[in-house]
């Protein structure tokens, strides 16, 4: 049975426990890795399991701290949460709900997306609303709350956060003004439920969010996705508890072939099919990386001319994914020649880069529309385009991470440096990497994890 919650919320530990890494390269990384269960959908399908006070089963879970975050978030309105990181098994009890005040949490943007489950089980929600999750941007919430409205819910800003209270929730027909994740998340989860039929325009796609819809058909809503970007749902009262596994991390897969062929060396993932990829595997084939696909894994390699410069725009998929993007960045700076990459689904995914300026990397920043057609950030002043020089010889530094995928690719780069680095900040790409300290040094990297003084930079 899952753990009841008990009033604290306690947390296991995740990952190396410490914050501070030093990385000494060591050539090329080759090796298999096992990709875990995705990061962007485990934390939804926990959420949906609020949604019927049946128990729910998630499998291939990773170890994450993004999964223990949400756990408590879970625990603090009365859910009951067991996490068992020998199965890769989180179980979720939600047969009684007993607070609708979500507990302040900085670390990520899950709690947003409780709102509707909540009323549904409550009718009411308290989110607390600060700058949550990586510092990528603003991140509004903006249409999250214009659907909730439209589906009869009434919303209020407060200082400390977002009330909401709803007797009863509709179906309703939403356009989003951009495909978003979380927003299409907001609605499929709060639709679920709903009384009658709600069709959701202009959703984002992400197979995440089918893993998701796939979670909610199985409890019992019925829902289809039409070829435009449409979700239609019909929502129903009844649903009931079901078990899911979830498929590989597509962001991870990418992170570590890019490892890989960062490095001059070969890795090949496992546990990540291949159509989450499709993009990725296409944009570093025409970067020159050889790659060897069957049922059992996908290899990555540096082709015998080296690789090539890359013109790259990020996208909604199922075009080149914005968290492949910091990546793909570093990996520009050991291709010979100019770069081009066009970040258009958040207007401050690009600060990472000063860090890798400070290791030698040649990258400069624009607010113009690079590549592709214009975006919505085109007169906005947002740094939001990059020129990168390569090949650059990096040279170890002392980084203090930012968020979790500038920190693989400030992993990546001391990886590929000249001399060790030293990073702070550990704890972000543990939020979001399972076991990547295991999982590198399986690869050949030599990583230490040290304390807070014992870091001190030797340039
Ligand atoms: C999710 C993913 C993140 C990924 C992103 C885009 C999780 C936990 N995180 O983040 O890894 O990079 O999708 O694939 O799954 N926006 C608004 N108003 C809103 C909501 C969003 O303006 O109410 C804007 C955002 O500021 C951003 C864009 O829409 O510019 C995309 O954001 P969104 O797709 O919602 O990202 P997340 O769900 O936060």
């Amino acid at each position: 049975m899952p753990e009841r919650p008990t009033g604290s919320v306690p947390e296991r530990p995740t990952g190396s426990g410490v914050p501070t890494w030093r990385i000494s390269p060591v050539g090329p990384l080759r090796g298999d890795v096992q990709i875990s269960g995705s990061k962007n959908a485990v934390t939804k399908l926990m959420v949906a399991s609020l949604l019927t006070g049946e128990p729910s089963t998630i499998t291939n879970a990773p170890h994450l701290g993004d999964v223990d975050i949400t756990a408590s978030i879970l625990r603090a309105v009365g859910a009951g949460v067991d996490l068992d990181d020998a199965s890769g098994t989180v179980s979720v009890d939600a047969s009684e709900i007993t607070d609708c005040r979500i507990p302040e949490s900085r670390l990520n943007r899950i709690p947003i997306l409780l709102t509707g489950p909540l009323l549904h089980r409550i009718g009411e929600a308290f989110i607390p609303l600060r700058q949550a999750g990586d510092q990528i941007g603003n991140r509004p919430v903006d249409y999250h709350v214009a659907a909730l409205r439209q589906m009869g819910a009434e919303v209020e800003y407060t200082d400390e956060g977002l009330h909401a209270k709803a007797l009863e929730l509709r179906g309703a027909h939403i356009r989003l003004p951009f495909p978003s994740v979380g927003a299409t998340e907001s609605v499929l989860l709060t639709a679920a439920r709903a009384e009658g039929r709600t069709i959701l325009e202009n959703a984002a796609i992400e197979p995440e969010i089918v893993e998701l819809a796939l979670f909610l058909q199985r409890m019992g809503t019925r829902i289809e996705l039409q070829p435009d970007r449409t979700f239609v749902v019909e929502g129903s009262r009844q649903l009931s508890g079901t078990r899911q596994r979830l498929g590989g991390d597509r962001i991870e897969a990418f992170s570590y072939l890019v490892a890989g062929l960062v490095t001059g060396g070969r890795v090949r993932i496992v546990g990540c099919a291949q159509d989450r990829l499709v993009t990725a595997i296409s944009t570093l084939q025409r970067m020159g990386a050889e790659f060897a696909i069957d049922d059992d894994g996908i290899a990555a390699g540096a082709g015998p001319a080296g690789l090539r410069p890359a013109a790259v725009r990020t996208d909604p998929h199922p075009g080149f994914m914005t968290d492949w993007q910091p990546g793909l960045v570093v990996l520009c700076t050991q291709a010979k020649g100019l770069s081009v990459v066009h970040e258009t689904v958040f207007e401050d995914r690009l600060g990472y880069v000063e860090a890798l300026r400070a290791m030698n990397a040649e990258v400069e920043l624009f607010d113009q529309c690079l590549v592709g057609r214009p975006c919505r950030f085109e007169e906005s002043g947002f740094l939001h385009g990059a020129l990168v020089r390569g090949r650059s010889r990096l040279c170890g530094t002392e980084i203090e991470m930012p968020d979790i995928r500038a920190a693989f690719a400030h992993l990546i780069a001391a990886a590929t440096a000249d001399g060790p680095s030293i990073l702070h900040g550990v704890h972000h790409l543990e939020r979001g990497y399972d076991h990547a300290l295991e999982k590198f040094s399986s690869l050949g990297l030599e990583i230490t994890p040290v304390g807070g003084t014992e870091g001190a930079v030797k340039p």
